[in-house]
């Protein structure tokens, strides 16, 4: 009986350690992560950034956009993983038929197409919009434009977990860390696609 107590007594110590171990490691000044790779701008960017620019891609002009609504969010960080306020995050991609708004092609009315803001004291940004559609040679993608305070830059594109044309895609495997592309999806509603971009 006694040999149960006095082993359950080190069962305890022993889960306890890694909580020990875990405080330590939050305790350090910060962890080096990984800058996002770099991805081309691509032909789509706005030529005039349009009047309605704001986060919510869902309405534009009072319409709604058909589709899928989605919220991307993340954290814009440096690579000692310190949160940078302050910073400017565009996105752009296209609706769910693969077109463009803003380049001289019509795209769907109520379509936005494109949304910047300013990340929050934590380096929090979150933009709501519709799932983008898929247009040929690509898979699905939304591009990211970012300055920070500092003026440090970042052109990337985010991608979509479990697509299949993830595999074929040339611009997502040639990008040296790929895995970092690739959004977390939290199912919501509605889903959210977490995007953590680290600035070098
Ligand atoms: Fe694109």
């Amino acid at each position: 009986m006694q040999k149960d107590k006095t082993d359950r007594g080190r069962r305890k110590l022993v889960l306890g350690a890694p909580a020990l171990l875990l405080g330590v490691a939050i305790s350090r000044p910060a962890l080096a992560l990984s800058p996002t790779p770099r991805q081309s701008e691509g032909p789509f960017y706005p030529r005039s950034i349009p009047t309605d620019s704001d986060a919510d891609l869902t309405v534009f002009d009072g319409v709604r956009a058909p589709g899928e609504v989605i919220e991307m969010a993340g954290r814009l960080l440096d690579a000692k993983g310190q949160a940078l306020p302050g910073g400017h995050i565009e996105i752009w991609h296209c609706d769910i038929n693969g077109d463009y708004a803003h380049v001289g092609r019509p795209a769907l009315p109520g379509f936005q197409g494109y949304g910047a803001v300013r990340t929050d004291v934590a380096g929090g940004y979150r933009f709501r919009t519709t799932l983008p559609g898929v247009y040929p040679g690509r898979t699905r993608h939304i591009h990211v434009k970012v300055r920070s305070a500092d003026g440090s830059d970042l052109t990337t594109q985010m991608y979509f977990p479990g697509e299949p044309g993830n595999q074929r895609d040339g611009l997502l495997r040639r990008a040296g860390n790929s895995e970092a592309l690739i959004a977390r999806l939290e199912p919501g509603p509605p889903p959210r696609y977490i995007f953590d971009i680290v600035l070098s």
